[in-house]
């Protein structure tokens, strides 16, 4: 299988980001070509973007995944604007895309709700990322739940490409995990996000105290009868609590619930232990690889390879529509 999946370079690395994602690409790299990217372009589309955050947030991150566990050399890591036929491929699948399909993508929706200035970018954003998955012709994209729209308007960008100009695109599908609908700690109706503010979301790279502080004041309820529906907020600790704990520990908590025995505060510090040791492993490689200088050398050899194939398939691309 040919992999694909991106990631913005907005400064931070959340637990979302982590167990929606990260987590599955680095599993699938065996047996797998994963193509992996630092979506650069996205990121602008963010008003706030300040080049310099940009300039060095791409670097870091690229550490944060090397941390988590991507082996540049098996796997293709590199920054999207190294490879600027990703814009050109936009372009021309911009022109086989629907205006209406794009008016009805809701991530767009609530980004243009909440701002008063909203740019073109955010609205041509999902053609961008169907030109990224389709430029490698990927055919598995993991990704978080929050990510299934943009997917499945790249398979019908490409089933609309492929029947104007003949078939050259595989139909993209989703491989979600465990993890893929993490919530907000201080909203748990929200997903978790680093667009909310601090107290949203867990940093994998942020400060033990810092983590267990957040944690400690995640919203639960005031506790329920037997039998009644657990809350998001509870709920929420449990989704996270299943991806780091034994599962006897998980569901020893789970009875304790059921039967209105749980102290929510026992939930918390028995999380917090278990977070902090899955986190262990990669919160250490990631300090022993702030020393790594040549990450830049890294992205660039990456960028060499993913443009090998980004050449061929635009070029393919260009033809097929009259470019050539
Ligand atoms: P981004 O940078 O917002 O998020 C990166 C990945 O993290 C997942 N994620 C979550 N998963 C579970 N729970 C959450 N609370 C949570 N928050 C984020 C996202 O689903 C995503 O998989 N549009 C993409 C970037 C992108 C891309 C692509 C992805 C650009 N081109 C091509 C796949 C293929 C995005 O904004 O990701």
């Amino acid at each position: 299988m040919r992999i694909f999946s991106g990631i913005q370079p907005t400064g931070v690395v959340h637990l979302g980001n982590y167990f929606g994602a990260i987590r599955q690409w680095v599993e699938l790299q065996e047996g797998n070509e994963c193509v992996y990217c630092i979506v650069d372009y996205h990121a602008l589309t963010n008003e706030d973007m300040k080049p310099d955050v940009l300039r060095e947030a791409r670097r870091e991150l690229a550490l944060d995944l090397i941390a988590c566990g991507i082996d540049p050399e098996r796997t293709i890591l590199f920054v999207q604007s190294d490879v600027p036929e990703h814009t050109e491929l936009c372009w021309i699948l911009g022109c086989v895309t629907s205006y209406g399909d794009l008016t009805r993508m809701t991530q767009f929706k609530q980004k243009a709700a909440e701002q008063e200035f909203v740019n073109g970018g955010l609205f041509y954003y999902p053609v961008l990322q169907a030109a990224d998955i389709l430029l490698y012709l990927a055919d598995h994209v993991p990704v978080g739940e929050d990510q299934l729209q943009h997917l499945e308007l790249s398979r019908r960008i490409a089933r609309r490409f492929n029947y104007r100009f003949g078939e050259l695109f595989p139909e993209p599908q989703p491989i979600l995990g465990k993890g893929a609908r993490i919530m907000s700690l201080a909203d748990p109706t929200r997903k978790m996000s680093k667009s909310y503010g601090p107290e949203h979301y867990l940093g994998l790279m942020e400060p033990e105290e810092s983590i267990r502080k957040k944690i400690r004041s995640a919203v639960t309820d005031i506790g329920l009868k037997p039998g009644q529906e657990m809350s998001p907020g509870v709920a929420n600790l449990f989704t996270i609590l299943e991806l780091v704990a034994p599962t006897e520990v998980v569901e020893g908590l789970r009875r304790e619930h059921a039967e209105g025995k749980l102290l929510y505060k026992h939930l918390k510090d028995v999380l917090f232990r278990h977070l902090m040791e899955a986190l262990a492993p990669v919160r250490e490689r990631r300090a022993e690889l702030a020393a790594r200088g040549d990450i830049d050398e890294v992205l660039a050899a990456g960028a060499d390879r993913a443009r090998v194939i980004a050449r061929e398939v635009l070029g393919e691309a260009r033809a097929r529509v009259g470019l050539d």
